[in-house]
């Protein structure tokens, strides 16, 4: 294949990739197939000799479908979407031809530029103060993790960088029972150690409690440790659970520390005006991070991190040897100094694409449908005596469980999970809250129409109807 090829191979890939879209709505969402049946059709060493693209596309055709669960799928009620908008998609394909690395202005500075306009452009679409900047990640774990690194290192003075965190006084971050294993994780891996992650009592809404906070920081600082940050949640994976951000950042603040948000899915909603109130108080914080290739129809992977002070992360992170060092080009930004890896990819292009090709006017609406059609589904759920909606959330997403009487509702909810995803027309996941077995549904993707939600209950009910007839009783 040479360059040459391209365009008629992209035109190849151009049309299979719309095809694919416009029979996405028949495929089973969940791929149907068993572990090792993709790898087994695959060459076990890789070509000694050139072969066609010809062969290679086929084989793609022939191979890889079967074994792909449909992300962009209508029905994939999973999860958080990962959502992929036509616009985005063609961005994509013009950002993988040029294939360039904006790790410092000079190696693109349309890369880099670009993407400080879209941190600027998301800035506003979310009302937030013109003091934030930021940077487009890869995922909100990376995001979380640099926003970890950055509360260590400024909770003692930037001297873990040199000298290692173990002499010093042991670390301690909060954060609530509801965040995202990304939290943990970010705090086990950078050194700080998962036992010093703090989580404060809840409140009855699921919050984190400010005062249970406040004196478990006191008691840290009673026993001699360094508390360093507090991470909050702003729509929890499980049960889509939002801290009172204004609250716990006021405490926060009373004892200096460093605060990230996780917005990662419900971060997108707040470019509508009437769902600000789930962060009110969010000027606050140090570091906020948004996944747009959740809901906002920009692909994975899109993850926007807002910081108030971009400075007190490139402390943290960012690093000069001598070839990267950019001397007599003033104002500009190198944005591999404000995260952890050196190579970036050009991320901002989609965002560009997508804002423009359907304007904030259409996003919101989009985010506006699926809150509407998700609720009008719970209600179907409340309704119905067999089932209970445990988890109620103000956006796109709630938990039910399947209650019929004389059955073991964990075990009866579990099963109805995997029946429904077996049969493949939509696709749930489930989860435990509060130490019950619960079916999630969000809806996120693009295609998603109101049919498509409504369409859950028709095939919970079916499902559920069967294996009340199969299932052994209490
Ligand atoms: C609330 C929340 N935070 C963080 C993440 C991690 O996102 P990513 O895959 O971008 O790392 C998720 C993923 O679903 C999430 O729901």
């Amino acid at each position: 294949m040479e360059y040459k090829d391209l365009e008629y191979w992209s035109q190849q890939a151009g049309q299979w990739t719309q095809e694919y879209y416009s029979k996405i709505g028949q495929q089973p969402v969940l791929s149907q197939v068993k572990p090792g049946e993709i790898k087994a059709k695959l060459h076990d060493s890789p070509p000694e000799n050139p072969e066609s693209m010809e062969t290679i596309f086929e084989d793609f055709k022939k191979i890889i479908p079967s074994g792909l669960t449909h992300w962009q799928h209508p029905r994939f009620f999973a999860y958080f979407n990962g959502n992929a908008s036509p616009a985005s998609i063609v961005a994509e394909q013009l950002a993988n031809g040029i294939g360039a690395n904006g790790m410092l202005w000079q190696t693109s500075p349309s890369v880099t530029e670009l993407e400080e306009q879209m941190v600027h452009w998301f800035r506003q679409a979310l009302d937030l103060p013109n003091t934030f900047l930021g940077l487009i990640q890869d995922t909100a774990t990376i995001a979380t993790f640099n926003a970890v690194l950055t509360m260590r290192e400024r909770g003692l003075n930037w001297m873990g960088l040199t000298k290692g965190i173990n002499q010093f006084p042991t670390l301690k971050v909060y954060a609530s029972s509801e965040n995202h294993s990304s939290i943990e994780k970010a705090v086990r891996l950078s050194g700080i150690g998962s036992d010093n992650l703090r989580v404060p009592d809840k409140l009855p809404n699921r919050s984190m409690d400010p005062n249970s906070l406040r004196s478990m920081i006191l008691a840290d600082l009673q026993n001699g440790n360094i508390p360093v940050g507090v991470i909050l949640c702003c729509g929890g994976t499980a049960a889509g659970a939002f801290d009172q951000i204004e609250d716990t950042i006021k405490v926060a603040k009373e004892f200096d520390l460093y605060v990230h948000v996780d917005a990662a899915w419900a971060g997108s909603a707040m470019i509508c005006p009437e769902f600000r109130y789930l962060w009110k108080g969010i000027e606050g914080a140090d570091s906020i991070v948004i996944n747009p290739h959740k809901w906002l129809g920009i692909q994975l992977d899109c993850s926007i991190q807002l910081l108030a002070k971009p400075e007190v992360q490139a402390r943290t992170v960012g690093i000069q040897p001598d070839y990267l060092k950019t001397d007599g080009i003033e104002n500009i930004t190198n944005f591999s100094e404000l995260t952890i890896a050196l190579g970036r990819r050009f991320r901002s292009l989609k965002i560009w694409f997508t804002l423009r090709a359907y304007g904030l006017k259409g996003l919101r609406q989009l985010i506006r449908d699926h809150v509407t059609w998700i609720k009008e589904l719970e209600q179907k759920f409340v309704n119905d005596p067999e089932f209970e909606v445990s988890v109620s959330t103000p956006l796109a997403l709630f938990g039910f469980r399947f209650i019929p009487e004389g059955f073991d509702s964990n075990q009866i909810t579990n099963a109805l999970c995997h029946a429904i995803n077996a049969d493949g027309r939509v696709y749930l996941t489930h989860t435990t809250v509060d130490g019950s077995e619960i079916i999630r549904v969000t809806a996120g993707t693009y295609l998603t129409t109101r049919n498509d939600v409504l369409m859950v209950y028709d095939i919970v009910k079916e499902f559920g109807n069967r294996l009340k007839l199969t299932h052994p009783e209490h």
